[in-house]
């Protein structure tokens, strides 16, 4: 996709979402119907200046170039569709994430309460429901309590799909709103989606609606669902705490999501208190010598007589796969360091008891809690405005609070991770009193190998400018929509 950038003065630059009348010519316009709306009659400026945007940067310097923007979400003065022309569907792809019904709710309640748009589609399991299995009408009616469930009402898959097939049910079905909610593959696959509605000339408004429990998706403040996550990993946390204080040398071990980034293990240590230890993908550890997790652990028990480690699961991977020392290899992070651990102390003269707790699709399958439920209304229904405004190709999401229209590269091109060279980590381990692992002594031997070579390279890199840092690019985490 052909980045669409316009730029100013003093270094502005908007990195714009395509519109319908980039390809299409003479589109009729029509009115917005918010205007005759009672729920907007009350708002002081119905609609969104076309000149809006949003900077990335919150954190500005005086003599620095104004930076990137995005195009700033709402209603607009003019809209490209009239009502009773929308055929919407929705769809839902990759893994579970709590607050995906709400979305699906507020976009069928949103189309229809503030366009009047009457048909909408569901389509079931995913992408290759477009085309493998038949579509259910959604009403404000059958929607009206789905956001107290978990999961999707839909369905969702993940894999592969076939893009023509996809497309040609888009156009047989007469659809020409299409909702995506979805990770980073999802996107991708909005993004070819859309290219091919495009090269097909159709009058057709893709629009994707970030969705990662991981919270790992770039350039937006927070993906849906990671409050929830992080909320509700406090009960195992919590319960793994009881445990392990409730005998001498207890030890609760707790794993979290995250595969590749450890933003869930982050905040739900940072959240709890409880935990003396988080380990996450992004900073390497070690097991062994001084300032390794063995130590660690030894002067926690001594000191506090029981301890609690969080780790998430993609954390260590390095570790496990140099488990050379006879050892059974898990593939679990969890089970791995379970096993570990309980081996280590055994040779030792300290009686350890360890718990294990893998609360991880518990977490994932309640429903939104109530910051999240805002947050999905706000992002539907900012999905919604913009698909009637005639843009297409974008996702939607918070950037630095502000709800905006991202074009979808910007959105695939790299997922986000903890840095821990931000100052986030660091009040991780200022918070825990943790080890950082940053130091290990040079003969340690971890699995057969020299801890060196667990080091990824890039590890203490100073990230790049467009590389989203948490300390200033993930505001709404804590900060309002
Ligand atoms: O979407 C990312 C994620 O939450 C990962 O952290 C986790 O490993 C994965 O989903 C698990 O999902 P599934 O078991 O459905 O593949």
């Amino acid at each position: 996709m052909e980045p669409k950038i316009v730029t100013g003065n003093g270094g502005y630059t908007l990195d714009d979402v395509p519109h319908l009348s980039d390809y299409l010519s003479n589109l009729p316009t029509y009115p917005n119907p918010l205007q005759n709306n009672p729920s907007y009659s009350v708002t002081k400026q119905y609609f969104v200046d076309d000149d809006d945007t949003v900077v990335q940067k919150a954190v500005q310097h005086k003599d620095g170039p104004r930076g990137l923007h995005f195009r700033r979400q709402g209603p607009r003065q003019k809209v490209y569709y009239s009502p009773d022309e929308v055929t919407a569907c929705i769809v839902t792809c990759g893994g579970l994430c709590p607050g995906l019904n709400t979305v699906i709710r507020e976009l069928v309640c949103g189309l229809d309460y503030m366009y009047g748009v009457k048909n909408i589609l569901g389509i079931q399991g995913g992408y290759q429901g477009f085309y493998a299995r038949n579509t259910i009408t959604l009403t404000p009616k059958s929607v009206d309590s789905i956001h107290k469930r978990g999961g999707t009402i839909l369905g969702s898959s993940r894999g592969g799909y076939v893009l023509s097939k996809i497309v040609d049910s888009i156009q047989d079905r007469r659809i020409n709103q299409v909702y995506i909610i979805g990770g980073d593959g999802t996107q991708k696959g909005a993004s070819v989606i859309y290219q091919e509605v495009r090269k097909r000339g159709l009058k057709v408004s893709v629009i994707g609606i970030p969705k990662t429990i991981d919270n790992d998706i770039p350039i937006i403040d927070k993906s849906f669902g990671f409050d929830t996550a992080v909320e509700e990993a406090q009960r195992a946390i919590n319960a793994a705490h009881t445990e392990a204080e409730s005998v001498e040398n207890g030890i609760g071990l707790v794993k979290l999501m995250g595969r590749d980034s450890g933003f869930i293990a982050m905040y739900a240590t940072l959240a709890s208190r409880d935990v003396d230890c988080c380990l996450i993908p992004e900073s390497p550890f070690y097991l062994e010598g001084p300032g390794g997790l063995y130590e660690f652990i030894a002067r926690k028990l001594r000191d506090n007589g029981h301890m609690v480690i969080v780790v998430a699961e993609g954390a260590g991977e390095k570790l496990e796969e140099r488990d050379a020392s006879g050892n059974k290899a898990f593939k679990d992070v969890g089970l791995w360091l379970s096993h570990t651990i309980k081996e280590h102390f055994a040779q030792t003269n300290l009686n350890i008891t360890l718990k294990y707790i893998d609360p991880t699709y518990m977490i994932r399958a309640v429903p939104a809690n109530a910051s999240d439920n805002v947050y999905c209304t706000v992002l539907a229904q900012s999905a919604i405005h913009g698909a009637m405004a005639g843009y297409t190709g974008y996702t939607v999401g918070p950037v630095n609070g502000r709800q905006c229209y991202i074009p979808f590269y910007r959105i695939i091109e790299k997922p986000n991770k903890v840095v821990i060279t931000d100052r986030m980590w660091a009040r991780l381990l200022s918070s825990t009193n943790q080890p950082s692992f940053m130091n290990p002594p040079k003969d340690t031997v971890v699995g057969g190998k020299p801890t060196e070579s667990i080091m990824p390279s890039n590890s203490f890199e100073k990230p790049s400018e467009n590389e989203n840092h948490v300390d200033d690019q993930h505001p709404g985490v804590n900060g309002s929509i």
